[in-house]
């Protein structure tokens, strides 16, 4: 059975241009018509794009996030940075945090943690990425790497009602390949029986797009998507959604 209440958020990653705003419109108005499941869409452009973006999704009802941010919570002297509450004041709600492509740059469990904290005291919503490397995966330490993700990011955090997590294992990102059905449930089950909060939401991520939606949406625990390639075609984007709830 599909969740109401899902989400389907697109990670543009550095992808799109101001002309990239007339896809725009395509999805604002299918988010305004198509009623009949409860959904959340959330965009997250680069950073050149989101006030942009901002004023454009202003009277729509799709969300609007950043993919990363500075851990110092306001202002300092950080070249090439920008804040939660730089993000906050532009009308940005969401930041992704964890990704495995900035953890791959060095981007450490205690930054995200940093990170994570001074995102949730600027009242941003977030989506904290996790997800485990295809060696790690073959060596049958997928629990153990969630595990201390899990432990590390939200170290000192108590309520996470503004926390979505994202498990996004990252031999699927970019690759075509997603996990079988009844593994991704496993993983999706251990996560939320790990952090013990209710209302938990746990998205997926990797590789998916309308042809294989129908493989893994039916899991009942799953709570949405995270959806990178894909979600730069606003007719994928809008498939996926309406594939979910058929
Ligand atoms: P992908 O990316 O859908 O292009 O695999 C997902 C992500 O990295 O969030």
């Amino acid at each position: 059975m599909t969740n109401n209440n899902m989400y389907f958020i697109a990670n543009w990653k550095m992808f799109g241009d101001v002309k990239s705003l007339n896809s725009l419109n395509k999805v604002i108005k299918f988010s305004k018509i198509y009623q009949k499941n409860k959904f959340k869409l959330i965009y997250c452009p680069p950073y050149t794009l989101l006030s942009l973006f901002s004023k454009k999704l202003k009277n729509s009802n799709i969300g609007l996030g950043a993919q990363n941010c500075h851990q110092e919570e306001t202002s300092g002297p950080f070249t090439g940075s920008i804040s939660p509450k730089m993000l906050k004041k532009i009308g940005v709600q969401y930041v992704i945090i964890g990704h495995s492509e900035n953890r791959a740059t060095g981007e450490t469990d205690l930054i995200i943690n940093k990170k994570i904290k001074s995102s949730i005291k600027c009242g941003l919503k977030i989506i904290f990425c996790i997800g485990e490397t295809l060696l790690q995966r073959k060596k049958k330490q997928t629990h153990r790497i969630l595990n201390n993700q899990i432990i590390k990011g939200l170290k000192g955090i108590n309520k996470t009602n503004n926390i979505l997590i994202a498990y996004e294992p990252i031999w699927s990102i970019g690759t075509g390949i997603i996990p079988e059905k009844k593994d991704l449930e496993k993983n999706i089950n251990f996560i939320k029986k790990k952090i013990k909060l209710k209302k938990l939401k746990v998205l997926y991520g990797g590789s998916i797009n309308p042809k294989n939606i129908n493989n893994i949406n039916q899991i009942s625990e799953l709570n949405g998507f995270l959806v990178g390639g894909a979600s730069q075609d606003p007719k994928k984007f809008i498939d996926i959604v309406k594939k979910t709830f058929k």
